[in-house]
């Protein structure tokens, strides 16, 4: 075959295109797998050894030769006319758009934050929780008349119950743990899960979803978030939670900020204390120009959690000794403090997905 006619027929033929489909199909003619110039670089064997030496590094340098014309045109017609038209670069280019935190995770991480200068670690535990965990082990057996203060979203077991409780029945209580599966309805059943596994002295913290099968409102959602608090060892009172709750709310709003505990009821702690803060937005008055302040409602303060020292019984549950060893527990609401943070009317708002409210932040 004559190389240098190959050669210059190609190169003939690519000053013709003028396009990308014609470019492609002298690509396929020329340098394809099937092209001439392949085939006769495959079938350089049948000749004898000094000739095939000779035609094939002639064959290669024509190969790379039309390799680099095909590039130079390749890029050529990258900037035709036509292209151009539709990438004009004299136009401001468009601005690309950042996307952030979600204001439940940013507060949740400002939370965090804080906490852990404290000393406190962060645990975890399951969103689909059993009824021993959410429950029993909390001391809220299922007569318990406190069960109601939780609308629980019942799950249908995903394994043979019946066969699951012979299989573990072996196992000291486990056939309670497995009596029924839900949603958790509050964080508070990874306290029990931790303490099952380590010992005192505990300090954690466990940030989590909980669902309640409940009516929303503004200040109610059906799936939120709580974070909550365990310390437990030898020697920790009360006193120890008011100060671990006070240095948290100044950092978290602002050093002004007043806690109050009002007294109420967790079976899971005694005593029990509702966790109130001084309403940030009118500085504990109760009024704003006059008007009644729209956060707190004039009330002065706002109800940011659930707090007490661990009923003994729970201690026991999870085989500590009560006589040995004591602390707190609290649960607080973080979607009220992304609320009151950045002044958000409706907690609703927060999984609308809309993103005209995710961007104001
Ligand atoms: C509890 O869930 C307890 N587990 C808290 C606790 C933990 C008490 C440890 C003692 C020891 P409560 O149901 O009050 O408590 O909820 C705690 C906080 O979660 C509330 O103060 C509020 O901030 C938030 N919360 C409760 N229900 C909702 C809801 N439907 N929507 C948004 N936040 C809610």
């Amino acid at each position: 075959m004559d190389l240098e006619r190959l050669k210059n027929l190609a190169l003939e033929g690519l000053e013709k295109v003028t396009d990308r489909t014609s470019l492609e199909s002298w690509r396929i003619t020329f340098l394809g797998r099937k092209s001439v110039l392949a085939e006769f670089l495959g079938n350089l064997g049948r000749f004898p050894e000094a000739e095939r030496r000779q035609k094939g590094i002639k064959a290669n340098a024509i190969q790379q030769l039309l390799r680099e014309a095909y590039g130079r045109k390749f890029a050529s017609l990258g900037t035709s006319t036509a292209h151009i038209g539709a990438l004009d670069i004299t136009q401001p280019g468009k601005k690309i758009s950042r996307g952030h935190f979600h204001p439940i995770t940013m507060t949740l991480r400002k939370m965090i934050e804080i906490f852990r200068s404290m000393g406190f670690e962060v645990a975890e535990g399951p969103d689909i929780e059993t009824e021993y965990y959410n429950f029993d082990a909390l001391h809220i057996p299922s007569w318990h008349p406190a069960r109601d203060m939780w609308d629980t979203f019942w799950l249908k077991p995903p394994i043979d119950m019946a066969k699951r409780r012979r299989e573990i029945s072996v196992h000291q209580r486990l056939d309670q743990r497995t009596s029924a599966w839900l949603l958790r309805t509050h964080t508070s059943p990874v306290q029990i899960r931790y303490m099952e596994t380590h010992q005192p002295p505990i300090r954690i913290i466990a940030p989590g979803r909980v669902f309640r099968h409940e009516a929303t409102d503004a200040r109610h959602d059906f799936d939120f978030w709580q974070l909550e608090g365990l310390m437990i060892g030898a020697e920790v009172s009360f006193a120890n939670f008011k100060f671990v709750m006070e240095s948290f709310l100044k950092q978290f709003f602002s050093p002004d900020t007043a806690l109050q505990l009002r007294a109420s009821y967790f079976p899971f702690t005694e005593p029990s204390f509702e966790i109130l803060m001084s309403c940030m937005i009118c500085k504990g008055k109760g009024k704003m120009t006059g008007k009644k302040c729209s956060v707190c409602g004039g009330e002065q303060w706002l109800e940011m959690g659930g707090a007490g020292m661990v009923h003994p019984q729970v201690l026991r549950n999870v085989g500590y000794n009560p006589e040995r060893v004591q602390g707190f527990a609290f649960g607080i609401g973080p979607d009220r403090f992304a609320m009151i943070k950045h002044k958000i009317s409706d907690i609703r708002f927060f999984r609308s997905g809309d993103l005209r409210f995710i961007k104001q932040f």
